[in-house]
């Protein structure tokens, strides 16, 4: 499967079954709640917004920071990012965090996440700390706690640093072994003041992109093979790295913020069914069940533990009981049985798309509110742990009006569908403690560059000092984040 982007990812199939899809995926669309309803949230929920590193820091070569596979990547040539952008300088929020985070708080936003950048802190990924790049995060930290704002950082964003993927970087598991070191290095550094951490964001996107279809950083297009002993090394990653956080801080509380889908069968015979087990098993529970149980799902059969290249121990090595789950959701998926399937593994045909039933954001992603409500009710149900939804939004791009306000009433719409939704599932007893839009400003959005904004705030990427002004939703979300409540 080679340079498939995860926006045609998501869709493939669609266009082939889209009639069939069309008829009965959707039925039983979100219920819409009566008009004037106020929804009163649990105290002291955390309402907060979320970014990464590589999406808005800039400073891309600045005060000894290494360079990151998506450095390289950005800068190959043909370019293969929409209109040829980079990350060099993205928001410039290494320059401008004291801003960020003044902006956060006038959001009136209680938890702010970011992750921290690999290469930033370790130039080669291990040995010699860079402390212009550990003093960067350590002040942010700082200026966070000072805003009333918890930090919750992710340690790895998909920016892994070039000098270890020149060795193979998630296909060798030496590269498991360093993530931990940089993992207590940066417990060492800030878990005196950061106490809930997320290890990796959206395991499941970094390998599958980076490692199966080659469509993003580092642009390795690999048979299955490949890419399955990659998420296995990935899982051990994760494992280590957790186990080696709690030996440094026992106090800890410890995730990662794992891309969560809810996969519906296109009908409901029973092969879609049993397809659509398999896919949940793949999207979702791969990165979950190693973590909490320390093994593979159960719906995953044949199991391809010589491919992967399982060893002795190794789930040992993966076993990382979460104390709570991080949730990215943005859409559902449907899921038919088909032979031969977009996993060309013997056993494992699936069909898989995104549902057509919904409206589209500007980037083609169906609303869906309902998927938040379902994954969340369905990972309590399987799991019992307390949640945080750790990114939601959506891709919007209004421009300034001519008085300069940007009015993105759509955002608003999809924020209202999705927090009501997230309202559902608290009120029938699901745990969950916070929720972070995506994102707290327009950003680097990784093929698409500047060309899809999922900002609360809009970022003039034309002007050089990269003026931030707060959007019709950011002062929506405000509202809705000083009042605890949303009213529909
Ligand atoms: C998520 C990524 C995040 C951003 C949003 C739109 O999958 O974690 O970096 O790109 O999608």
């Amino acid at each position: 499967m080679n340079q498939v982007t995860r926006r045609e990812f998501v869709k493939t199939g669609v266009s082939v079954l889209g009639a069939i899809a069309a008829g009965c995926a959707g039925s039983g669309s979100s219920p819409t709640p009566p008009p004037n309803n106020t929804l009163v949230f649990p105290q002291g929920f955390l309402w907060g917004a979320s970014t990464s590193a590589y999406q808005i820091e800039g400073g891309w070569n600045a005060d000894g920071k290494g360079p990151s596979i998506w450095d390289t990547f950005v800068h190959s040539t043909p370019s293969p990012i929409a209109n040829g952008d980079t990350g060099d300088v993205a928001c410039d929020d290494y320059h401008l965090y004291q801003q960020d985070v003044a902006l956060a708080q006038s959001l009136n936003l209680k938890s702010y996440r970011f992750s921290i950048s690999w290469p930033r802190v370790l130039p080669t990924g291990s040995g010699a700390v860079n402390q212009a790049g550990l003093s960067f995060y350590s002040r942010l930290t700082d200026q966070l706690l000072a805003a009333g704002i918890r930090p919750l950082p992710t340690l790895f964003h998909w920016d892994l640093p070039q000098a270890l993927s020149d060795l193979g970087g998630w296909t060798s598991r030496d590269t498991a072994q360093r993530f931990a070191d940089y993992a207590a290095l940066m417990v060492g550094a800030l878990g005196d003041r950061i106490s809930t951490w997320l290890i990796f964001n959206e395991p499941m996107w970094f390998t599958l992109l980076g490692y199966w279809t080659g469509s993003n950083a580092p642009g390795l297009a690999n048979d299955f093979t490949r890419y399955i002993s990659t998420t296995h090394i990935a899982n051990i990653a994760q494992g280590q790295a957790f186990q080696a956080m709690k030996a440094a801080n026992g106090n800890l509380r410890i995730s990662s913020a794992c891309s969560l889908t809810p996969v519906e069968p296109l009908t409901s015979s029973a092969a879609d069914q049993d397809a659509a087990a398999r896919l949940d098993a793949l999207l979702n529970l791969w990165w979950i069940e190693p973590a909490l149980k320390g093994q593979y799902p159960d719906a995953f059969r044949p199991f391809p533990s010589a491919q992967m290249g399982v060893q002795p121990g190794d789930m040992d090595l993966i076993h990382a009981p979460f104390d709570f789950l991080g949730i990215n959701c943005y859409s559902r998926a449907i899921a038919w049985s088909q032979s031969p399937g977009v996993w060309d593994l013997p056993g494992f045909e699936v069909g898989y798309g995104g549902g057509t039933s919904g409206v589209q954001t500007d980037n083609g992603w169906e609303v869906w509110p309902d998927a938040l409500h379902d994954i969340l009710a369905s990972m309590y149900s399987r799991y019992s742990l307390p949640m945080e939804v750790t990114e939601n939004g959506c891709a919007y791009n209004d421009a300034p009006n001519a008085s300069g306000a940007i009015v993105d009433q759509r955002r608003i719409d999809f924020y209202s569908g999705y927090i009501a939704a997230l309202h559902r599932a608290i009120a029938e007893g699901v745990d969950v403690r916070g929720y972070h839009a995506w994102s707290l400003m327009d950003n680097f959005e990784w093929l698409d560059g500047f060309s899809m904004r999922f900002g609360l705030t809009y970022v003039d990427f034309t002007n050089p000092a990269r003026t931030r002004t707060v959007k019709s939703s950011g002062n929506w979300y405000a509202q809705l984040a000083a009042s605890n409540s949303l009213t529909t």
